[in-house]
C-alpha cells in the first residue's frame, strides 16, 4: 500500500481502520475482536483508536487482536501502527502521561506509535506539547499530533510548541460531502508535509447508500463506498480511516487503497461536491 511520510519521520499507510463504536457493549466483544484480528490478517497496517471510544473498551478490543495478530504470526509489532487519542481534559502535564500510561495497558503495547490530543481543550497547547514531547523521548510513544484542529489552531500550536513543528499529523472529518478542509487547512499542512488523516471518510457510511456516486461507481466497476475512499486518498497528503465491522467491507476498503481515479473521474466528484469557494469552520462528528 501506498505510504505518507511523516515530518518526524516514519510513514503512514494511506489507508486504516476506524474503531469508534467498539468496545461499547460487551456482548459483542468476541465479533468486534475477530472484525479487527480479520483486519490485520487480510492486511491493515494502521489502526486507529482513543481512549474515549468505548471508554476504554476499544482500545481493549485492538489490544486483544493485536495480541492474536502476534501469536498467529500474521504480523510483527513493527509492521503495526497504533493511532489513539487522550481527551482534552487530561491531556495536562500530569494527567498526559497517565493517560498514555492507561491505553498502554488497555492496549497491551509498550509503544503507541501515533498519540494524538483528540480535540482542543482546557489545558494550554503548551501544556500537551511539553508532555507529548516528553512521552517521546521517554519512548512511550514514537509520534505525536492533534486531531478537530482547524488552520487558526494549527497557527496557535506552531505558535506554542515552535517551528518547524514536530507534530505528525491532524485528523479531521474530511470526506468528499465534507470538503472544508480543503480552502485553508490542508494546504497549511502540505507546507509543513503533516499528513491530514481523514476520519468519517464515508460519511459514517451515508456515501455508500449515495445514488449519484453508485451510478458512477457502476460504471467504472467499484463500490460508492470504494469511490469515496479512492478519491480522498487521491488528495495529497492525506490518509484515510474507514470504520468497517463486516468481513466484506474490510476487503472492500482495503481494495479501495489500490484504485488510480483519472483526471476524469476526479472532474466528474468535483461536479457531484464541488471543492470549498471560501473558509468554513471545520466540521466535527
Ligand atoms: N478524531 C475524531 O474526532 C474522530 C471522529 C470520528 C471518527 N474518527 C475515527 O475515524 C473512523 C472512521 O469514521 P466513522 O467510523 O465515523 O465513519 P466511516 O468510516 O465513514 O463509516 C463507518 C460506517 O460505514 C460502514 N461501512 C464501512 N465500509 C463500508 C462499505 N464498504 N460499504 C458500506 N458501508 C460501509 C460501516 O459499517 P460496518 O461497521 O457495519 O461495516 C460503518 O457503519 C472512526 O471509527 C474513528 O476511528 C475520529
Amino acid at each position: 500500500m501506498r505510504t505518507l511520510e511523516i515530518p518526524t519521520g516514519g510513514r503512514l499507510p494511506v489507508l486504516g481502520l476506524g474503531t469508534w463504536r467498539l468496545g461499547e457493549d460487551p456482548a459483542q466483544r468476541r465479533a468486534e475482536v475477530a472484525a479487527v484480528r480479520s483486519a490485520i490478517a487480510m492486511g491493515y497496517r494502521l489502526i486507529d483508536t482513543a481512549e474515549m471510544y468505548g471508554e476504554g473498551g476499544a482500545e481493549e478490543v485492538v489490544g486483544q487482536a493485536i495480541a492474536e495478530a502476534l501469536r498467529a504470526g500474521d504480523v510483527t509489532r513493527e509492521q503495526l501502527l497504533v493511532v489513539s487519542k487522550v481527551y482534552p481534559h487530561n491531556a495536562s502535564r500530569k494527567g498526559t502521561p497517565a493517560a498514555c500510561a492507561r491505553s498502554l495497558a488497555r492496549l497491551g503495547l509498550d509503544r503507541i506509535d501515533l498519540y494524538l490530543l483528540h480535540w482542543r481543550g482546557e489545558h494550554p497547547l503548551s501544556e500537551t506539547c511539553e508532555a507529548m514531547r516528553q512521552l517521546v523521548a521517554d519512548g512511550r510513544i514514537a509520534h505525536w499530533g492533534v486531531s478537530n484542529f482547524d488552520t487558526d489552531d494549527m497557527e496557535d500550536l506552531a505558535a506554542v510548541c515552535g517551528e518547524p513543528l514536530d507534530c505528525a499529523a491532524n485528523q479531521v472529518y474530511y470526506s468528499m460531502s465534507e470538503r472544508g478542509p480543503e480552502f485553508s487547512l490542508l494546504p497549511w499542512q502540505r507546507q509543513r508535509g503533516m499528513p491530514m488523516m481523514a476520519y468519517s471518510p464515508i460519511d459514517q457510511g451515508a456515501l455508500a447508500g449515495d445514488a449519484a456516486l453508485g451510478k458512477m461507481a457502476r460504471r467504472l466497476d467499484v463500490t460508492a463506498a470504494q469511490l469515496a475512499l479512492a478519491w480522498v486518498i487521491a488528495q495529497p497528503g492525506v490518509t484515510a480511516i474507514p470504520k468497517a465491522g463486516r468481513e466484506a467491507h474490510l476487503r472492500e476498503n482495503l481494495a479501495a487503497a489500490d484504485l488510480q481515479l483519472s483526471a476524469d473521474d476526479l472532474a466528474e466528484i468535483d461536479r457531484m461536491h464541488p471543492p470549498p469557494r471560501r473558509k468554513k469552520p471545520l466540521a466535527m462528528i
